[in-house]
This record gives structure tokens, C-alpha cells and sequence, in this order.
């Protein structure tokens, strides 16, 4: 089966309302028509409502780079599922390297936010990968596997067919350093070889796997290109018009 492929840009900790809608804007006037290609732009909380407004009428689409399981409640400095609907979120990543090494989440918190993102709606962006460490010693596929099958425990089959999943090698992210394309296109085969366990097969070939870390418009044919590799997720490459419109 045919997967329209997605890029998605994560802004990560960049971008101010203003700065940000000026970015959409100049994505929309490029882009903002097409639908060969699937294109999803994460700002942070604070911009996603300018950002939303600069992408309405667009193909474009939104997507928030985190979020708490809870609806709502004490839990300050936090954003729920709902909250990100209302500003008509469609997507959200979840489990990027940075919260986990950062911030703590932890495989279990992952997938309470998983199962929070998918009973609002929104799509996760379910991120996995392993360490230089991780790889040196030849954990790998075992860090990507329990990664995976922990952040997706109780998520239906019928959910699971919405999922995106996004393999970012932590050595490659932001460093320059790009996975080879036979690295990435081994993880992204066994992820879909997981997930065809979990789900069955044709749930398997509907979800998207995201290849990121170092993706630029000059590595990205070749990446894009392997089977298993249906799209970016793209930080350092997105915060800019150009270099996310050659991608
Ligand atoms: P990078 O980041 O493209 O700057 O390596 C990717 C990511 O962290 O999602």
C-alpha cells in the first residue's frame, strides 16, 4: 500500500508568535496548496495559536511537541490533549530524546501521553531511538523495541492505523551526523516488522515511520527513498522557509 509521505518540522524551543506565523505564512504561499506530500510544522504552546491562524485554508497541519495525559487539574507549566484541540492541533510528538533525557519521561509516562493523545484526536508522533552508547554496544533494535512496545501498550488496532512513529538515532540528532541510509532503513524495517506484531499486517503498512536526526535537502532523497523511511521529522532544518520547502 501507498503512504503519502510526511514531513514534519519540530521548532522545538524556537520561534516567538510573531516570528513563527511569519514562518507559516511563507510556507503557505510555497506550499500551502499541495497535498502530494504531507506537512506538519510543531511550533511551541505559546505560538501554535498565531502559527494555527497563519496555516488555516492551508494543507498545512499543527502539531504540538508535547503534551500532559491529564485533561486537566494542578499540574502547572502543563498542556493537556484538550487544550492543544482547541487550537486545532491535529498532531503531537511525543517521547522526543530530549524529554526523555531532559525532562524524564519515561516509557510508561510516554504512553499514558500517547493514550491521552489518541483518545483526543490527535495523532501522536511517537519518537524512538537509541543512544551512541546504546548503538556502540548493539542494543539498538532492543532499545527501539522496548521504546516501542512500552509507549504503545493499549493502543487499539483501529488507533494504531492513525499513529506516526519517528526513529531519531540520539547521536544524530542535531549533531550533523545522519544515519546511514542502510541504518535507518534497517531500524524502519524492524519497526514495521514490530508493529505488524502488534497490529497486523495492514494496520503495519499504514503507519507512517519517520526517519530524524541531521535530515537536510541534501540527505533526504536518498533517506526518503528506502522503503521503510516515509518521511522526516526535522529540527534545525525546519526553522527556516527554505531548507523546509526543499525538503
Ligand atoms: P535535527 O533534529 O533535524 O536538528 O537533527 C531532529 C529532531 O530532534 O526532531
Amino acid at each position: 500500500m501507498l503512504r503519502k509521505k510526511l514531513i514534519a518540522g519540530n521548532w522545538k524551543m524556537n520561534k516567538t508568535p510573531a516570528d513563527g506565523a511569519a514562518l507559516a505564512a511563507e510556507l503557505v504561499t510555497a506550499a500551502g496548496k499541495q497535498t502530494d506530500v504531507e506537512v506538519v510544522v510543531c511550533p511551541p504552546f505559546t505560538a501554535l495559536d498565531a502559527v494555527g491562524k497563519a496555516l488555516d485554508g492551508s494543507t498545512i497541519k499543527l502539531g504540538a511537541q508535547n503534551l500532559h495525559p491529564e485533561a486537566s487539574g494542578a499540574f502547572t507549566g502543563e498542556v493537556s490533549a484538550p487544550m492543544l484541540r482547541a487550537l486545532f492541533t491535529t498532531h503531537v510528538i511525543i517521547g522526543h530524546s530530549e524529554r526523555r533525557s531532559l525532562f524524564g519521561d519515561t516509557d510508561a509516562f510516554v504512553n499514558l501521553k500517547v493514550l491521552a493523545a489518541l483518545k483526543n484526536q490527535l495523532k501522536p508522533i511517537l519518537c524512538v531511538g537509541e543512544s551512541l552508547a546504546e548503538r556502540e554496544a548493539g542494543t539498538t533494535l532492543k532499545v527501539v523495541q522496548t521504546q516501542l512496545e512500552a509507549g504503545l501498550q493499549g493502543v487499539s488496532k483501529e488507533q494504531a492505523a492513525t499513529l506516526v512513529v519517528a526513529y531519531e538515532p540520539v547521536w544524530a540528532i542535531g549533531t550533523g551526523k545522519v544515519a546511514t541510509t542502510d541504518q535507518a532503513q534497517e531500524v524502519h524495517a524492524y519497526i514495521r516488522g514490530l508493529l505488524t506484531k502488534l497490529f497486523t499486517e495492514p494496520v503495519a503498512q499504514r503507519v507512517r515511520i519517520l526517519y530524524g536526526g541531521s535530515m537536510k535537502p541534501a540527505n533526504a532523497p536518498e533517506l526518503l527513498a528506502q522503503k521503510d523511511i516515509d518521511g522526516g521529522l526535522i529540527g534545525g532544518a525546519a526553522l527556516e522557509a527554505r531548507s523546509f520547502l526543499d525538503l
